[in-house]
């Protein structure tokens, strides 16, 4: 058995992290981290609604254990976020009675979040991702018609990055979203980026998820989209990577309803080929990438396997159920 793991083989390119739970951190699977990886972030344990689900309330057992086994293990901690539309507790919004908050009250709710979760992890988290998904999904809109919009505008943004920063001035700062290499989302994500350097706002980097599939996104919207974010000066990491084998647009099936769920060799070849060409791109970018991160260790449980529709199993990872690795593995492995 090969003593390397993936961190190895890219050693001199960028760190290779992997998003875990608690559950994770026993066992065969803590082993296969140990392995591979030298990154980790909570899959959810550090998320709002989970750091504090009531206000003033801090549960911090669990990301403490992620935190102390990736210290012990010679691991970095990726955090995984501080400010999203999803998985934020509502209590957020509203006052006793129910009302809506005021910016004011809002920004300060905010601001003792951060600084709690950011400061309870100085030193021991190296980069965040300070705010999560502001950008709407429909390619006519600008950011995303949340709470935290519709209540704040944009200055939800910028405040969430200058709270961060004075939290712990040495962590890495990032803003996150998906479908970043489709033109439209890129563009208007451009311009977020844009206006936040303009404005002095302290951000290091993009974190572009790569919830990706077979079928996207091609080489050159890869390219393309890194090639456009770094020359903002920014670095980049791909916070969540996972290649579905099935289309990306909700509610679809890749085969027919009453087909099985199987991992076919055509659909083998097919994420070989993706795997392959985007560990490609990401060597040659090297001095802009600083982390590529798997969304969850193997195929034996995969968000995917729920969303965006549930009972329908996926294999988006390099490592199968039995914690083997896949033929994908070698493409991204074996290169000069
Ligand atoms: C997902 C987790 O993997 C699931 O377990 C949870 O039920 C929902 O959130 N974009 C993100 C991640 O930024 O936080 C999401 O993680 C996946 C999409």
């Amino acid at each position: 058995d090969d003593p390397r793991g993936l961190k190895d083989f890219y050693k001199d390119y960028f760190s290779i992290g992997v998003a875990v739970g608690k559950r994770n951190l026993a066992g065969e699977e803590a082993m296969l981290i140990k392995k591979q990886f030298n990154s980790v972030t909570a899959e959810n344990d550090m998320k709002m609604e989970m750091m504090q689900p009531v206000e003033g309330r801090f549960n911090w057992s669990t990301a403490d254990s992620i935190v102390s086994f990736a210290m012990k293990n010679n691991i970095k901690v990726r955090g995984h976020n501080l400010c999203w539309h999803e998985q934020a507790p509502s209590w957020f919004f509203v006052d006793k009675d129910g009302k809506q908050v005021s910016k004011e009250v809002l920004l300060q709710r905010l601001k003792s979040h951060i600084d709690a979760v950011v400061g309870r992890y100085k030193g021991n988290i190296y980069a965040w991702d300070v705010v999560n998904e502001a950008i709407d999904d429909d390619s006519t809109k600008y950011l995303r018609d949340s709470k935290w919009y519709q209540i704040c505008g944009e200055d939800f943004i910028i405040k969430a990055f200058e709270y961060a920063h004075a939290a712990d001035p040495d962590a890495k700062l990032y803003y996150n979203d998906y479908n970043t290499e489709r033109p439209e989302k890129r563009e208007r994500l451009y311009k977020l980026l844009k206006s936040l350097k303009e404005k002095g706002v302290p951000i290091d980097g993009v974190g572009l998820q790569a919830h990706w599939s077979i079928y996207e996104p091609t080489e050159n919207e890869l390219v393309t989209a890194i090639e456009k974010y770094s020359s903002l000066g920014l670095k980049i990491q791909f916070t969540e990577l996972d290649i579905s084998v099935y289309p990306w647009e909700k509610f679809k099936r890749a085969r027919g309803a009453n087909e099985p769920d199987e991992f076919t060799p055509a659909l083998e070849a097919q994420q070989m080929a993706k795997y392959k060409m985007v560990f490609d791109v990401f060597r040659r970018y090297k001095n802009v990438i600083t982390n590529v991160t798997f969304w969850n260790i193997s195929d034996r449980r995969t968000w995917l396997d729920s969303y965006p529709v549930a009972g329908r199993k996926n294999y988006p990872l390099l490592f199968d159920a039995q914690f083997k690795p896949k033929k994908a593995y070698w493409e991204v492995i074996n290169f000069k």
